[in-house]
Formats: structure tokens, sequence, C-alpha cells
């Protein structure tokens, strides 16, 4: 599936890959959620010299919507410096589950511009979620 990106959010996923913690793996990722409300919150992987302790760019991003009193996830935008598709790792998967509305789906957004989209559902078929 191919999913359609507003030219500002992918440009601020560009610019914030300069603004990625990586100098451990040396792969920086950026990530952009959009709310129920349509507000976008933003985030990069944070990494540490205590390598577990590194932060996810799709979970920044979650962190500053839930900061921003959002938990309504519709859509989510992930580029990083490698060349085309990546996708969000499992735990990221279980963190976006937590808080997708019905519909939700995971856009990647490649360096050459390119996207690619699949519903949350399919990224975790059956997750865990107790009833809210
Ligand atoms: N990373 C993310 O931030 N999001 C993903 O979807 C996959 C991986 C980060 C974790 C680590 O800082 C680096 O990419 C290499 O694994």
């Amino acid at each position: 599936m191919t999913a359609s990106t507003p030219p500002a959010v992918a440009a601020e996923l560009r610019r914030l890959l300069a603004h990625s913690h990586a100098p451990y793996s040396g792969v920086h990722v950026s990530a952009a959620i959009e709310c129920a409300d349509g507000q976008v919150h933003y985030g990069v992987n944070v990494e540490n010299a205590a390598y577990p302790q590194g932060v996810c760019a799709e979970a920044s991003a979650i962190s500053s919507a839930v900061t921003g009193g959002q938990k309504g996830i519709r859509r989510v935008w992930v580029a990083s410096s490698l060349p085309g598709f990546i996708w969000p790792c499992g735990g990221c998967r279980q963190k976006i589950w937590e808080f997708s509305e019905p519909g939700c789906e995971v856009v990647s957004v490649a360096d050459d511009g390119a996207t690619e989209s699949h519903a949350i559902e399919a990224l975790l078929p059956l997750g865990f979620r107790l009833e809210r």
C-alpha cells in the first residue's frame, strides 16, 4: 500500500535526523505521530552508552504525544538515514498498538521520498491490549 505524506512532515522528518543521538549504531531515525486531534508530534532515537537504555524514535514521538495530552494515534511516519524503507521494531509496534485509533497506519518514508504503508494490525497481528 502507498500513502501520501504531507511535504511539511517529510521535510521535518529529514531535518530531525540530524538531531538523532546514534553514536553507537550510526542509524539515525525520526518519527512523526498524527494524533486524533490532527496535531503531529515528532521524536528521534536517543541511544545511550548503556545500550539497552536507548530509546527508539517512535517511542520518543509517543512520549511527546502523551505529554501533549494525546492518546489516540491515527498515523505514524518513520524515516531513517538508511537507504529504503525501515519499519518499527517489535517493541515499538506494541507501543503504537497501545494508542492506535481504528484504521491507524504506519508509513515508512524512504530517503528518496518514496512511501509505503501498512495498517498497525498487519505489522502486529493479534497484538496484546487490555480492554479500555
Ligand atoms: N530504531 C528506531 O529508532 N526505530 C525503529 O523503528 C528501528 C530502530 C533505532 C534504535 C537504534 O537507536 C537504531 O535505530 C539502530 O537499531
